[in-house]
């Protein structure tokens, strides 16, 4: 058997579909693009029938990227399999991913039909996907949780429909990694011409087992991970992406498995997910957290002294983290900025150079060291805004706040749009409230329910940059914006007015509801 792992990134799919993770086109690009530049083998671009802004963001990804398979998920029914090729026929490798539920539990209560009629469902509508591409993958949805013998009718209908991918689930993570590598194994044995379709596997992390049953299901002769960036994935996520690769990496022994991703970027690809959905990554999350590789204890770090590998299985390097963090500061030029942007793995063009470069000057003057963390945080936020950005609309031009812990607070604000220039003021519960109630006055955005205002910080110190994220709901979508200042009250403006911007674009260009 091949020893290649094909890597399916579903990010943009199952890891967006879950609470808090939404994100706009222009952020859907830049994830992406990262997955790109990571080599993974197929990206999930997202389910196109879902809506009309799935449908314009797979469509897009699948224009954009040339290197990756691109796919759309599709629900066992003509029209879901027709839109979700409409979105994906222009891409340079276009996937049909259609699903269709296997266990006797979402049979019989989800789709109400009975076993016979979902073997028939299985082989007319790969049948019918498989009029439009070669490239056909079907997912058995709770595979896992289904009879064995059952799978292993719906496995055959499915490759001889011209499945050529064949995926099998644990859509609620219920396996265990004994169980996942005998199913595999026993469907590859028992379906007569197994050996036409790969067979992949989609580990959900209920009980933590995600990466451990996925490895296991390559054991088993699965040769396609499904996995997200950052583990994200609907309610505890899916198996993480960085996991995977690295548990891979670093143990050939016992997976000698070949994948083509480049782990360099690993840390990249981990940053802009966690910069787009607003969240820091868990400080213990394996391999991307920041004591992934931090040594505190006095024993661990006199044996890293001595030895890293004493407590270093992998380095920090191999996934593109850089552990000699230069500090620059404002007597750093232009060359010594542009060296170090490259250093960090970023190819910008001249122009993005010379923009991030006044930043970091205008940075300088309020943060005496800047660090590898805060040079990343300046790309990461200028290239969510805008390198894609189609959105115009209000920007700060100054505030002033008054606050105590014995008066109401108070802000003054002025907006600038188009030219033009617009002041109010108003009382809050603190001055952010205060801040957006006197953005609400100038701007008067339709109705929406005001979501999460997020904050985290971007390196150590008390000069450090505070990250803001802001999300607004309304009509069933959500809309993000992004602060990025060492005052925190500043980036919590920013970030409201960027939300408030999308929203108003979104409700004044409809089809650009998903953005
Ligand atoms: O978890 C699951 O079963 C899925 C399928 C649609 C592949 O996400
Ligand atoms: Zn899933």
């Amino acid at each position: 058997m091949d020893n290649r792992i094909r890597i399916f990134d579903t990010t943009l799919r199952d890891g967006e579909q879950s609470p808090g993770c939404s994100m706009n086109l222009k952020e859907k690009i830049q994830v992406a693009k990262c997955l790109e530049s990571l080599k993974v083998d197929i990206i999930e671009a997202g389910f196109a029938i879902s809506s009309p802004g799935d449908f314009e963001s797979v469509q897009t990804i699948a224009s954009v990227v040339k290197d990756c398979s691109v796919a759309s998920l599709a629900r066992a029914s003509v029209k879901d399999i027709d839109t979700a090729w409409e979105a994906v026929k222009h891409a340079a490798d276009p996937r049909i991913h259609l699903f269709l539920a296997t266990s006797p539990l979402h049979m019989q209560y989800k789709l109400k039909k009975t076993p016979d009629e979902i073997l028939e469902m299985t082989a007319a509508m790969t049948a019918h996907a498989a009029k439009y591409t070669s490239n056909v993958e079907f997912s058995a949805e709770d595979a896992t949780r289904s009879d064995w013998d059952f799978l292993v009718r719906i496995v055959d209908a499915a490759i001889r429909a011209g499945a050529t991918t064949v995926n099998i689930p644990d859509t609620v993570g219920y396996t265990t990694p004994s169980e996942m590598q005998a199913l595999i194994e026993y469907l590859r044995k028992q379906v007569p011409d197994s050996d036409k379709a790969i067979f992949s596997v989609h580990c959900h992390n209920d009980l933590g087992l995600a990466t451990a049953n996925s490895l296991a299901g390559v054991a088993g002769g699965a040769r396609q991970i499904e996995c997200t960036i950052n583990g994200l994935g609907e309610r505890s996520g899916n198996s993480a992406l960085e996991e995977v690769i690295m548990a891979i990496k670093t143990r050939p022994g016992i997976w000698p498995y070949e994948t083509r991703i480049d782990t360099t970027q690993i840390a990249r690809a981990s940053r802009t997910v966690y910069t787009i959905i607003g969240q820091a990554a868990p400080l213990n999350k394996p391999i991307v957290g920041r004591n992934a590789f931090a040594h505190e204890s006095g024993i661990h770090q006199h044996g890293v002294l001595a030895n890293k590998q004493t407590y270093e299985i992998l380095t920090p390097e191999s996934v593109g983290i850089h552990t000699n963090n230069l500090v620059l500061g404002k007597h750093s030029g232009k060359h010594a900025v542009t060296d170090r942007l490259e250093t960090l793995g970023y190819r910008l063009t001249p122009e993005e150079v010379q923009s991030i470069f006044e930043e970091f000057k205008a940075l300088c003057d309020k943060k005496k060291d800047v660090t590898d963390a805060d040079l990343e945080a300046l790309v990461e936020h200028r290239s969510i805004k805008p390198v894609f950005s189609s959105v115009e609309g209000y920007e700060l031009d100054w505030f002033s706040v008054h606050t105590s812990n014995f008066t109401t607070a108070t802000c003054t604000i002025c907006l600038k749009k188009d030219g033009e220039k617009f002041m109010d003021v108003c009382l809050g519960d603190g001055p952010i409230d205060a801040a957006y109630g006197a953005i609400d006055k100038i701007v008067q955005p339709p109705e929406h329910t005001f979501g999460i205002w997020n904050i985290h910080s971007i390196s150590e110190g008390k000069d450090t940059l505070g990250d803001v994220t802001v999300r607004l709901y309304a009509g069933g979508r959500t809309y993000t914006g992004k602060g990025l200042s060492t005052d925190v009250i500043e980036a919590s403006i920013n970030a409201y007015i960027d939300a408030i911007n999308n929203f108003c674009a979104a409700v004044r260009i409809p089809e650009e509801a998903s953005a």
